[in-house]
């Protein structure tokens, strides 16, 4: 079985046996995808819970990092092989599928993604470094708009590097570009104007995820981010806290 599910933000609560009750016929053998804004933030003792608490879960936790996510913590991890793609072992049964990777699971092909630009920082982004950092940090909160803090709430690793695009444009070569499902956490340029009605900006990952819609064959393609349950085309599906069943 995988069942693939939107953000989380580090709310597991859809997850419990009581809701997703399907959970209860599952095995590690069978996957929950989570589309990015997983939430690893901190280093805690309540993060260390939560994420215990998920690998107690019967089945394996797979997700793509959104833009929320501690990259300066998601890099200290060490890169492995699985599945044949690179991932970041958080625990034994949680599992984070690294950008331009290719995985078989259940005979099924995948080709994973994460990564967005955030819309919440219309305030600003504030350097903790900078001397006149406190001063900023007041004004920025009688402010009403909402800023965040580089290393603390922000980090520009939310877009890709040019190393991780180029490694998705060959890893999809070597399958003469042709996978079963894509999964990400931002949508292609296109179809995110058909979403917000041409509200959010497009930028360097929803241009280079529209160069993937364009050049590979593909069954469904899921996506978070936008914080909303919708089918947009017949082949490309918005999640947020539904849980569909994929296999
Ligand atoms: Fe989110």
């Amino acid at each position: 079985m995988i069942y693939i599910t939107g953000d989380c933000h580090g709310d597991y609560e859809r997850f419990k046996s009581d809701i997703f009750f399907e959970c209860n016929e599952m095995t590690k053998d069978d996957y929950v995808i989570i589309c990015g804004d997983f939430g690893l933030w901190n280093e805690s003792k309540e993060q260390d819970e939560r994420l215990d608490w998920l690998e107690s879960r019967p089945y394996t936790t797979l997700w793509v990092d959104g833009n929320h996510e501690n990259y300066d913590l998601l890099n200290t991890y060490k890169t492995e092989m699985w599945h044949g793609g690179k991932v970041h072992f958080i625990r034994p049964s949680v599992i984070h599928l690294q950008r331009g990777q290719i995985f078989e699971i259940q005979g099924k092909t995948f080709f994973t993604f994460g990564g967005a630009s955030s819309h919440d920082i219309s305030g600003g982004i504030l350097e903790p470094h900078d001397p006149d950092f406190f001063e900023q940090l007041e004004k920025a909160r009688r402010q009403p708009r909402p800023f965040r803090i580089n290393h603390v709430s922000w980090w520009k690793e939310e877009l890709p590097s040019e190393d991780e695009m180029e490694e998705g444009r060959s890893n999809l070569k070597k399958v003469n570009h042709k996978v079963d499902y894509i999964v990400t956490h931002c949508a292609s340029s296109s179809i995110q104007a058909i979403l917000s009605f041409g509200m959010y900006q497009r930028d360097m990952l929803t241009d280079y995820l529209e160069e993937i819609k364009n050049m590979v064959e593909y069954q469904v393609w899921f996506f978070g981010h936008y914080h909303d349950n919708k089918k947009i085309t017949n082949q490309d599906i918005l999640l947020y806290e539904q849980i569909i069943r994929i296999l």
